[in-house]
């Protein structure tokens, strides 16, 4: 087991801990069956949280793509960067990019969600389908996502909020026991959420939706609170992806079907293109680099 436990003051609502080899090792089981599994019954989930993103665009990173269920479902204007915990997950996402030619990908990583290799405000937005039940502290997720969205940007989640009474509340406190082998813990309760929020002034609560099937699952948007500086666009280092070297262990980037963009190229467009447009207030270049 791996030292990747919630603080102290956490596990009362959060009791199951899984350990980061749980999750490693459930999700190489999972990878060959996983779009099998999963991809009709979480569907509506995807869907809501990509048209979400798709409204604002920007440089998103989506927080434990696994096989990419949802590549498909952003628009052109966003250019996302994908990372997981698992390389059999993402090596089904390197290959659906490839099969469905989703240019829009910019880069996929394996990289723990807990310590992300960005910089702070690197990103317009945030997503992460079905992800918190899996972490084993989401509280640091959040912590984590929130600080690599700029001021002013979204974070967009979809999660299976546990019941807190009744039939459902005893069978998840039943499948809850066998969360590690299962990878998730399916009892996760709102209170998380609460309390992350209720100790960050600085992030809103959006919307909180109930979704298909039987509001199983909720979307949650969350909007980090803009400085009081000039509207900024998301930071970028030389490096593309936005994964620096200081980049946590282990964080490998999979090769996508397309030339890199290396940090010494120039950005493509001409200048009366890189005009760009304004998203939410914050300019971006149309080019497909993420440092413009
Ligand atoms: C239930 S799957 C969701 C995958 C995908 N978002 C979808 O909608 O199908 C959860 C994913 O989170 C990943 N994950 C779990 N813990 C992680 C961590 N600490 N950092 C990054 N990814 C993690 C797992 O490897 C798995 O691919």
């Amino acid at each position: 087991m791996s030292a990747a436990q919630p603080p102290p003051g956490r596990q009362e609502v959060f009791p199951a801990a899984l350990s980061k080899s749980d999750i490693e090792d459930a999700y190489a089981r999972w990878a060959p069956v996983y779009d099998f599994a999963f991809a009709a019954v979480m569907r509506p989930g995807r869907t809501a949280a990509a048209a979400a993103i798709n409204r604002l665009g920007g440089r998103v990173l989506d927080v434990g793509v696994g096989t990419g269920l949802e590549l498909p479902m952003f628009d052109a204007g966003v250019r996302l960067v994908g990372i997981d915990l698992s390389e059999p997950m993402l090596r089904r996402a390197q290959a659906r990019v490839a099969t469905a030619g989703l240019d829009h990908v910019v880069s996929l990583a394996v990289m723990d969600a807990m310590k992300l290799g960005f910089r702070d405000g690197a990103f317009d937005a945030a997503i992460a389908p079905y992800v918190l039940t899996v972490v084993p502290d989401p509280e640091s997720v959040l912590d984590e996502i929130a600080r690599v969205v700029r001021p002013g940007g979204e974070i967009v989640l979809v999660n299976h909020i546990g019941a807190e009474r009744g039939l459902r509340a005893m069978i998840e406190a039943w499948l809850g026991k066998r969360s590690a082998a299962l990878g998730w813990r399916p009892e996760f309760p709102w209170a998380i959420l609460d309390r992350w929020l209720a100790r960050r002034p600085d992030i809103t609560l959006l919307e909180r939706r109930n979704l298909a099937p039987f509001g199983l699952f909720t979307l949650i948007r969350l909007r980090c609170a803009a400085s009081s500086a000039e509207p900024q666009k998301a930071a970028g280092k030389a490096d593309p992806t936005g994964i620096a070297e200081e980049a946590p262990k282990p964080a490998a980037l999979l090769d996508l079907p397309r030339a890199p963009t290396t940090a010494a190229s120039a950005c493509p467009l001409p200048a009366r293109e890189k005009a760009g447009e304004r998203t939410n207030g914050a300019w971006r270049c149309r080019c497909p680099r993420l440092v413009c």
